[in-house]
């Protein structure tokens, strides 16, 4: 019996390790799937309502290590998941994504001679001011099985000198979770909860530093959604990181009801506002993938995209930091001026079945 740890840590890892887990059902004669969550996410809503929407065990090892600055977060983490690795020694361990878990954990397990699978490799901004940019190009330069989602990460990888023989096109896994649960939005209420109707609102997330962190940028932000909020309802789930800003800076207004600020949503329930929504303003990776995949308009509110194959045929927009474009841009989506887009290559709800039984070959 082989045994494989998959890392899950914030929000975004939960729906692409859930498909991953279900997959290696299939090999339960053979491989031993354990799931280690680092912590890095803890609140109820950033968390727990994610395993049980999507189904995923408790997980077997939980890390706690809670928020940081990013050296206290990754090194915790690297502490408390070596304990785990010495105790268990795995085969394999497998990371998605590109968060400080995702590297932290990789980092670790590559020291003690442990492979390494990296579910979601070669994706690049370009920017290595962004944590996330030195997170990938870290993780899969010590990866020795990188699966990619669309073809831009095949170039990136080969760019940079990464062996052919490691890297797998396979589709999305984040998808994967995405089909498999779109049928269970037909039942929700969310929508008339707040009080929205389908095709007629706009869905806001916001997150980034570059966007949350300066009181002048968050200022615009909320004063651009003020001005969208008298053509059409706007709903804003609040990360955590968001809402401490939005507090501190003295923007926390709930006098206008056009403009709906809310707490983190599960993922169902997100997944049925996305579905529905007329457009999307996000600095979000995932989101920019998940509407694509659905067809729905996306504005992504940063100056560079490690996704551009939801640019090149989906129907996102990367409009930067300049709100000004990106408001008149959000008028002209609203009056009819709609992006056409197509469902990338392989983004089929099939990528975690792909991985497990290569996987499952080479183990
Ligand atoms: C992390 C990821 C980012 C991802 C995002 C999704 C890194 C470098 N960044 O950013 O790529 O898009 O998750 O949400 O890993 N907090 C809570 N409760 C929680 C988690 C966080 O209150 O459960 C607050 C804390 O004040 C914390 C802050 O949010 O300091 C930021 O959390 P952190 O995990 O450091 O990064 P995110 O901004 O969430």
């Amino acid at each position: 019996m082989k045994k494989i740890i998959s890392v899950v840590g914030a929000r975004p890892n939960f729906m692409k390790v859930a498909p991953i887990h279900r997959a290696f059902q299939k090999y339960s004669d053979k491989i031993q799937h354990l799931i280690c969550h680092t912590g890095q996410h803890y609140d109820e809503k950033m968390s727990k309502v994610f395993f049980d929407d999507l189904e995923l065990p408790k997980p077997d090892f939980y890390l706690g290590v809670g928020s940081g600055s990013h050296a206290e977060q990754t090194a915790k983490v690297m502490m408390e998941f070596e304990k785990v690795l010495l105790a268990e020694k795995p085969d394999m361990i497998l990371v998605v994504g590109d968060v400080n878990s995702t590297i932290a954990c990789s980092l670790t397990a590559a020291k003690l001679h442990i492979k390494v699978v990296h579910v979601e490799a070669g994706l690049r901004s370009f920017d290595r001011k962004m944590p996330e940019e030195v997170n990938r190009v870290l993780t899969d330069a010590i990866s020795d099985y990188l699966f990619v989602t669309e073809k831009s990460g095949l170039e990136n990888l080969k760019h940079e000198g990464v062996d052919d023989s490691k890297v797998f096109f396979v589709g999305n896994v984040m998808i994967d979770s995405l089909a498999y649960y779109l049928d269970k939005t037909n039942g929700r209420t969310i929508l008339s909860d707040f009080g929205l109707t389908p095709q007629n609102y706009l869905l806001v997330t916001l997150h980034r530093p570059s966007n949350v962190d300066s009181k002048e940028q968050l200022t615009k932000l909320i004063g651009m959604l003020e001005r969208l909020s008298e053509k059409r309802k706007v709903i804003f789930p609040i990360h955590p990181r968001t809402r401490k800003n939005l507090s501190d800076y003295n923007l926390l207004n709930d006098n206008n009801d056009n403009l709906i600020l809310t707490d983190p949503i599960g993922y169902i329930d997100f997944l049925t506002l996305t579905k529905n929504a007329e457009l999307i303003l996000t600095d979000s990776g995932g989101i920019q993938e998940e509407s694509t995949y659905l067809g729905v308009q996306c504005i992504t509110l940063r100056t560079s995209t490690e996704r551009p194959i939801t640019v090149e045929v989906g129907t996102n927009q990367l409009l930067g930091n300049d709100l000004n474009k990106a408001e008149q841009t959000a008028l002209d989506i609203l009056s009819g001026k709609k992006k056409e887009g197509k469902i990338p290559e392989l983004w089929d709800g099939k990528a975690a079945e792909r991985i497990a039984a290569i996987l499952a070959e080479k183990i």
